[in-house]
């Protein structure tokens, strides 16, 4: 798996930057003082970082990265100049470790960071902007490379960045998931890799077919009945809080591949679908983040993993399945199978867990794209004081998310002639629809967050921390939550 650059933090010594190989990095602030590395890089380049700086610095944009090829004075092969001022907020310290993670390709790098108060941000961002998903470019070469930061205090930083680099081999794990095209991540190589995560101290327990069938989830077996893969539920645990308290449960739609079924979908475009097992690629992310920065909280992930395809033994549209709640579903399109793996798995959560709180994420629908876009996933909740701790998590770690209504007019739109109720609710309001679907298998009381990531799981241009392909989005943002709402201490 991709594994982010190393990252080690080490004291300010300016005699090794004139024979520093690779690239040396500078943060310097466009309205301050140099300082001790600034100056020696002045000194070492005649000058060239002062008339840089006085010739760009004042209309920098933050965090904007300036690159001197072959710095004259210095074995470098690139001088990378980052505008940043002292007073930086964590988002803009960030921002400016994406400038330079984007650039440094697999040369070591040389970080003057000196005394900056948010260094250990800048570190996470290059750490998040610098991944390539190359498994299979026969001629990739990712192996070489490590970032040395160099900083006035690095016990301090290098600690406070442990936990961030943590989360952000959290990110890269759901970034390689949804990147991996569909004939290598199967459902059985899906759950394979999640199983290898037990070294990390999670539990992690595989259910397969026959188990859900004495379970009873015939929505969720109904979508995989025409793949040749097995469906499975994986559960992982991770105990790192009081032993007593309840823990919050992850869900996620791990559609390894969605043709439609056999409402099959159109040919152009259809090849992105490998991207529709997004939601369980973001709770496995989670998962593992937590477990490597052994997180004091409780938390229980749950992914459905099934393919959606069609084949003499697929489920028909108009057919009727009962989920595990014992709701009665007609398919009235097989390419709404989603809601369908989701309504067993949120079921079987709460009646397993009964947890405090749950999060489901899911590459739902077409239509929070068509709302949205590619900025801000839908957010759907029946609880407002959670709902906001989850906005709040995400603003804090620049994710974009906007919360969507749900309502009784939209479930109305899902009532079925032949069944309790049935997969699609018309094109009006299709995401709020799907939610409201979901909605439905939730218990009263149960605190519960649906998040529509179909627009931000993987996008076709650069965004704030990833290049082209899978993001991560919403690894952070959980992490988050689960940091303030769920640690002890
Ligand atoms: N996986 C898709 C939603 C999707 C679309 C994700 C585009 C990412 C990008 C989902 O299973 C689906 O097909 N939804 C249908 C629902 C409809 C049939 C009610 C849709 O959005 O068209
Ligand atoms: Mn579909
Ligand atoms: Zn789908």
């Amino acid at each position: 798996m991709s594994k982010p650059v190393p990252i080690t933090f080490i004291e300010v010594d300016t005699s090794t930057i004139a024979d520093a190989q690779g690239r040396v990095a500078i943060i310097v602030d466009p309205e301050g003082r140099m300082d001790v590395a600034a100056r020696r890089i002045n000194r070492l380049t005649k000058g060239a970082l002062a008339r840089l700086i006085e010739a760009k610095g004042a209309a920098a944009k933050v965090a904007e990265a300036h690159v001197i090829s072959f710095p004259v004075g210095m074995s470098a092969e690139a001088l990378d100049v980052v505008f940043l001022s002292r007073r930086a907020s964590a988002l803009e310290a960030r921002k400016a470790g994406v400038s330079l993670g984007r650039v440094r390709g697999t040369s070591d790098v040389l970080l003057c960071a000196g005394g900056h108060r948010k260094a250990s941000e800048i570190a996470l961002g290059v750490a998040l902007r610098d991944y390539a998903f190359e498994n299979h470019k026969s001629d990739a070469d990712r192996s070489g490379g490590a970032v040395q930061v160099m900083v006035s205090k690095p016990a301090e930083v290098a600690a406070a960045a442990e936990p961030a680099l943590a989360v952000a081999e959290g990110v890269f794990f759901t970034r390689d998931l949804v990147n991996e095209p569909a004939n290598v991540l199967t459902t059985t190589e899906f759950a394979k890799r999640l199983k290898d995560m037990e070294t990390l101290g999670l539990e992690v327990e595989v259910l397969e077919e026959d188990a859900l069938q004495a379970l009873g989830m015939g929505a969720l077996l109904s979508v995989g009945e025409g793949s040749v893969s097995p469906s499975k539920v994986v559960v992982m645990t991770w105990n790192g809080g009081a032993k007593d308290s309840q823990p919050l449960a992850l869900v996620g739609k791990g559609v390894v591949f969605d043709t439609g079924g056999i409402s099959l979908k159109p040919a152009a475009g259809m090849e992105d679908m490998t991207m529709d097992m997004g939601g369980a690629g973001v709770v496995s992310g989670v998962m593992r983040a937590i477990a490597l920065r052994k997180a004091k909280a409780n938390v229980v992930g749950l992914v459905g993993l099934v393919e959606n395809m069609p084949s003499g033994s697929a489920t028909r549209p108009g057919d009727v399945v009962t989920s595990m709640k014992g709701d009665t579903i007609e398919v009235i399109n097989t390419d709404a199978e989603g809601r369908l793996v989701l309504c067993d798995v949120l079921h079987y959560a709460q009646e397993r867990f009964n947890p405090a709180g749950i999060v489901d994420l899911a590459t739902l629908t077409g239509a929070v794209i068509i709302g949205l876009g590619h900025e801000n996933a839908g957010v759907f909740s029946n609880d407002t004081k959670f709902c906001n701790a989850f906005l709040n998590a995400a603003e804090g770690e620049g994710e974009g998310a906007w919360r969507l209504p749900l309502g009784k007019g939209y479930a109305d739109q899902l009532k079925s002639r032949i069944a309790d109720l049935k997969n699609v609710g018309g094109r009006p309001a299709g995401s709020i629809t799907a939610a409201e679907f979901l909605h439905r298998f939730i218990k009263d009381d149960m605190p519960w967050i649906h998040l529509d990531i179909a627009g931000v799981a993987s996008v076709k241009s650069d965004t704030a921390y990833a290049p082209k392909g899978a993001t991560g989005w919403g690894v952070l943002a959980l992490n988050r939550l689960i940091a303030d709402r769920y640690e002890t201490e």
